[in-house]
């Protein structure tokens, strides 16, 4: 019986993803071997991980809420405590709902709504070029994506119309950058991090504008660290939006949410 020489090296992969501190060895070993189409492209692909490339990054795409995203190179990766926050979206969404998904890196955000939901409109915006380029491919004929700084490539016709704002910022503070692991910190833009002294600095940029955006009882939903948790609850109250907070303690995440007044 002859044996395929890529899986032939099924455990030679992991024990050299193991020796380069990949926690999950195994199991991402299986991954490489998957998307490999020969030897010489599965030695590419391991040497990029053992250099410590994010597994994501070095297959092109990331798994969110079940579905695989394009991740390009030098674009954040969606984070599985994330999907709490598209969840929550989901919940609250209503029916022919216009969404905006802003800060939208690849774009999985806006998209797992739409498959959770009952999305008549689909607005997502970046104001990294290589994460617009990339939120289109996942997007695709779902809606548009625009590139630019916050709310400002968005049509105007959007004005006091958005069902559901999620606005995934970088929250991390300044000083903490420096702690992340390498695989952020290194191979991920700083901008898709760094969110200033206190981490809340681009939150409290878009809360500040959000509520001219919104529908009437429309939502923004962010994340942020637990320890940010009271100052981000006053940041939303602060830009007229009542504040909620919700927890997973299982994905390990933090979701406000600022609604928007009805008006009777
Ligand atoms: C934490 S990442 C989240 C990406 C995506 N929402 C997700 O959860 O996978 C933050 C994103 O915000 C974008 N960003 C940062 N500052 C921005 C700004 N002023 N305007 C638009 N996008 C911005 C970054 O390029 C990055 O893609």
């Amino acid at each position: 019986m002859s044996v395929h020489p890529i899986s032939a090296t099924l455990s030679t992969t992991a024990l050299a993803l193991r020796r380069a501190g990949c926690v999950f060895a195994e199991d991402e070993a299986l991954l490489l071997h998957e998307a490999a189409a020969s030897p010489d492209e599965l030695s590419a692909l391991v040497e990029r991980r053992v250099a410590g490339l994010p597994l994501e990054h070095v297959l092109g795409w990331a798994e969110f809420r079940g579905r695989r995203f394009a991740v390009d190179t030098g674009v954040f990766v969606p984070r599985r405590r994330t999907e709490f926050l598209v969840a929550q979206a989901a919940a609250l969404a209503p029916r022919r709902a216009v969404v905006v998904d802003l800060c939208c890196g690849s774009g999985a955000l806006g998209v797992a709504l739409a498959d959770a939901s009952d999305t008549a409109e689909l607005h997502a915006c970046d104001v990294e070029p290589a994460a617009v380029r990339c939120a289109r491919r996942n997007v695709g004929d779902l809606g548009e994506v625009y590139e630019g700084d916050l709310f400002d490539p968005l049509p105007g016709r959007l004005r006091g119309r958005v069902d559901v704002l999620l606005a995934n910022v970088p929250y991390v503070p300044t000083a903490d950058v420096e702690l992340l692991p390498a695989e952020a910190r290194v191979h991920e833009p700083r901008v898709a991090l760094d969110g200033g002294g206190d981490g809340l600095d681009v939150m409290r940029r878009v809360a500040a504008v959000a509520p001219e955006w919104l529908a009437p009882g429309g939502s923004l939903l962010v994340e942020a660290g637990e320890r940010q948790r009271d100052t981000a609850v006053e940041v939303l109250r602060a830009a007229g939006l009542t504040p909620r907070v919700l927890v997973s303690e299982e994905l390990y995440a933090t979701v406000l949410v600022g609604t928007a007044l009805r008006i009777t």
